[in-house]
Formats: C-alpha cells, sequence, structure tokens
C-alpha cells in the first residue's frame, strides 16, 4: 500500500511543482514498497540515490523561481530545504556503509517531513507566485 496518496489538497496552484512532487511521493513509495518486499540494499541503494537525486533537482527549481520572483520568504524556505537534504544526505551515507538500514522509522520521517513541508511552505511560495501570475 502506498505511503503517501497525492491529493488535490497537496496543490499549490503551481503545475510543475505538483507535478514534482507527485514524482517525489512516487519515490518515497517505491522505497516503502521495497522496504515491505524486504529487497536487498542494491535495490533499496538505487531508490534512495533516486529519491536523493530528484530531491536536490526539485529543491533547486523552487530556489530557481523565488529568486526568479524575488520571493520575501527565500530565506526561511531554504533553510528547510538545506536542513533536509543534510538529514537524508547523511542517512545514505550510513546506509551506504552499512550502518543504517531502511525503517519504519525512517519512512514516516520521509513521508512527515515532505507531506508538512508542501502543505505548509510550498503551498505559502505557491499562494504567492500564484498572485504573480505564476501557474
Ligand atoms: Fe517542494
Ligand atoms: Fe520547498
Amino acid at each position: 500500500m502506498a505511503l503517501i496518496t497525492w491529493s488535490t489538497m497537496f496543490s499549490t496552484g503551481i503545475s510543475e511543482q505538483d507535478n514534482q512532487h507527485k514524482k517525489l511521493i512516487d519515490l518515497i513509495n517505491q522505497l516503502n514498497d521495497a522496504m515491505q518486499a524486504g529487497k536487498g540494499a542494491d535495490v533499496l541503494g538505487k531508490v534512495l540515490s533516486e529519491l536523493v537525486n530528484y530531491t536536490v533537482f526539485h529543491f533547486g527549481y523552487e530556489e530557481k523561481l523565488m529568486a526568479q520572483h524575488k520571493y520575501e520568504d527565500t530565506p526561511a524556505h531554504k533553510t528547510e530545504h538545506t536542513k533536509f537534504v543534510q538529514t537524508v544526505g547523511d542517512f545514505k551515507k550510513k546506509f551506504d556503509s552499512g550502518t543504517a538500514v531502511v525503517s519504519v522509522e525512517i519512512m514516516n520521517f520521509l513521508r512527515d517531513w515532505l507531506t508538512s513541508h508542501i502543505m505548509k511552505t510550498d503551498k505559502k511560495l505557491g499562494q504567492a507566485l500564484g498572485k504573480q501570475g505564476v501557474k
């Protein structure tokens, strides 16, 4: 079963941003499914790498939008991104060295962080950009 299901309540009003969030949710669900199915470190590592890379790409996309539109809450939003990339990057290092495994706790952390970041921080950005005519 999917850990996160995208629904319109997650919509920021910016279609490309929504599409990227759907992809992130899909990758988190893939990682969760692989963990639940007891897949090996090779499969989990591959999905985890994809998730880390796509997260970095997605944050870059949002930060570019913020800069282009002179978004006033840019520093606070960027700080949330930076901390998350650090946390997930640290986890990935531990996973790669065999000192951490993908667990229910990790999956819940990813789910809670992403859904709360979208609902609060990304929606706020989407609303501000919407006022400037971005769709
Ligand atoms: Fe986002
Ligand atoms: Fe964001």
